[in-house]
């Protein structure tokens, strides 16, 4: 098999669909590899199965990336109301679950066949089940062979994704590219992650199950939603959310009674003096959390015998819980990547490798990681589009 277009595009992702699609409906003749037997496998599985396909509240401020202006450009060129046009002109039912979360009520299935007609409609050829065996770059043409044949075009993109969930196939295929190419990786750490506890914290992990809504925070960003304990340490949203801006070594702090203003404990003791700590933490939390805050708080009998300076205390610790996670579960459950690609290589409006005419890089593979909640999705979607732009 041999073949010419204008564009070779690597990765049936989310990025590299959107990325053919446009490019194809703009007239260039596209051609897709992808290692897996099936596009979009990531698409599958996310959301549960429904595809948090987009965020209402998308802006540059919720992804991280060393340069924090650079997803600017793209994210406001295609924005979550023009994919949800799309999903609206497929008739896929879609909902929004919470903070701007928007879920098909079917399943991602639905995406992923919306965006395989949308490169059909352009002209796009993918090729499933190819293993690439050498990408090479000489007199202004890109050669990709794989061990089914071989492809040659004047550009190439990038959109082999990032390494997080290697048992579907997920590397940093994508890295070692960019490298070949000349261009610098940020160094890739697995990002939406749940992370481990060990020693002292480890009674934590006895709470096994147990979820509840926290706020929780690590240097400057804060989350609230729910967090939930497991067998190995930290998980839930709240969880996820923080971990990407946690450093290994640094503490996570997690206010287990958000909304309560300062003093509520003080005030307590005045109201119900003969209520305990424990009683009232039931009152607020599931039972398992409520005995295990009390008996590490140690402090027994009734409010109207215990000082106001070890209520204040308590209340400060319970809205500060310090815990200083001795890992995270690792690219095997990480949702994203951070890391990736340098957006100092790359054209912000354009996606091109700036020393590297006709090369373009997009998606996860890029130094930009969004929140929980579909913002990871809308990235790929507006860099793949942004990069069609200049096919
Ligand atoms: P993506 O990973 O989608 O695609 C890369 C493609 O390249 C894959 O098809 C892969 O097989 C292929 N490939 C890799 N190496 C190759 C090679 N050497 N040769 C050829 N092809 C190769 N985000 C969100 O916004 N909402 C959500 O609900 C979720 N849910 C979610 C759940 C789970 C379990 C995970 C792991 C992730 C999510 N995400 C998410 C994140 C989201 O899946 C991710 O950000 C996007 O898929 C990234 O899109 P890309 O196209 O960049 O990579």
């Amino acid at each position: 098999m041999s073949e010419n277009p204008d564009a070779i595009i690597l990765g049936a992702g989310a990025a590299g669909l959107m990325c053919a699609a446009q490019a194809g409906q703009r007239g260039r003749r596209v051609a897709v590899i992808e290692a897996a037997d099936e596009p979009g496998r990531k698409i599958l599985i996310s959301g549960g199965g429904r595809c948090n396909f987009t965020n209402l509240h998308t802006a540059p401020d919720r992804y991280l990336s060393a340069n924090p202006h650079f997803a600017k450009s793209a994210l406001s060129r295609y924005t979550p109301a023009d994919f949800l046009a799309l999903v609206e002109a497929y008739g896929i039912a879609w909902h929004e679950k919470t903070l701007g979360q928007l879920f098909c009520d079917g399943s991602a299935r639905q995406i992923v066949a919306m965006l395989g007609d949308e490169v059909a409609k352009g002209g796009g050829t993918v090729h499933c089940g190819h293993t690439i065996t050498d990408v090479a770059h000489a007199d202004g043409l890109f050669t990709v062979t794989t061990d089914q044949g071989r492809f040659r075009a004047p550009a190439l993109v990038i959109a082999t994704g990032g390494p997080s969930i290697p048992k579907m196939g997920a590397s940093g295929f994508a890295y070692d590219l960019a490298r070949q190419f000349g261009l610098k990786v940020v160094e890739p750490r697995p990002a939406l992650v749940p992370l481990t506890l060990s020693g002292e914290e480890a009674l934590f992990r006895d709470l096994s199950g147990v979820a509840t809504d926290v706020i929780t925070r690590a240097g400057k960003a804060s989350f609230r939603e729910a967090a939930l304990f497991t067998h190995r340490g930290l998980s839930g949203p709240a969880i996820l959310q923080v971990s990407s801006y946690w450093r290994k070594g640094d503490p996570i702090g997690i206010d287990f009674l958000p909304g309560r203003g300062t003093g509520w404990l003080l005030g307590a003791k005045q109201d119900k003096p003969r209520a305990t700590l424990l009683g009232l933490l039931k009152d607020a939390l599931p039972d398992r959390l409520a005995a295990v805050l009390a008996e590490r708080l140690a402090l027994g009998g009734m409010l109207a015998g215990l000082s106001d300076a070890a209520l204040r205390d308590a209340e400060n610790r319970l809205a500060d819980w310090r815990f200083v996670p001795n890992g995270s579960e690792g690219f095997a459950k990480a949702e994203v990547t951070i890391g990736g690609v340098s957006t100092a290589e790359l054209s912000s409006k354009t996606m091109e490798a700036k020393r590297v005419p006709g090369l373009y890089v997009i998606g996860e593979a890029v130094d930009v990681t969004g929140w929980l909640g579909g913002y990871n999705f809308q990235w790929a979607w507006a860099s793949g589009w942004a990069a069609a732009q200049a096919l």
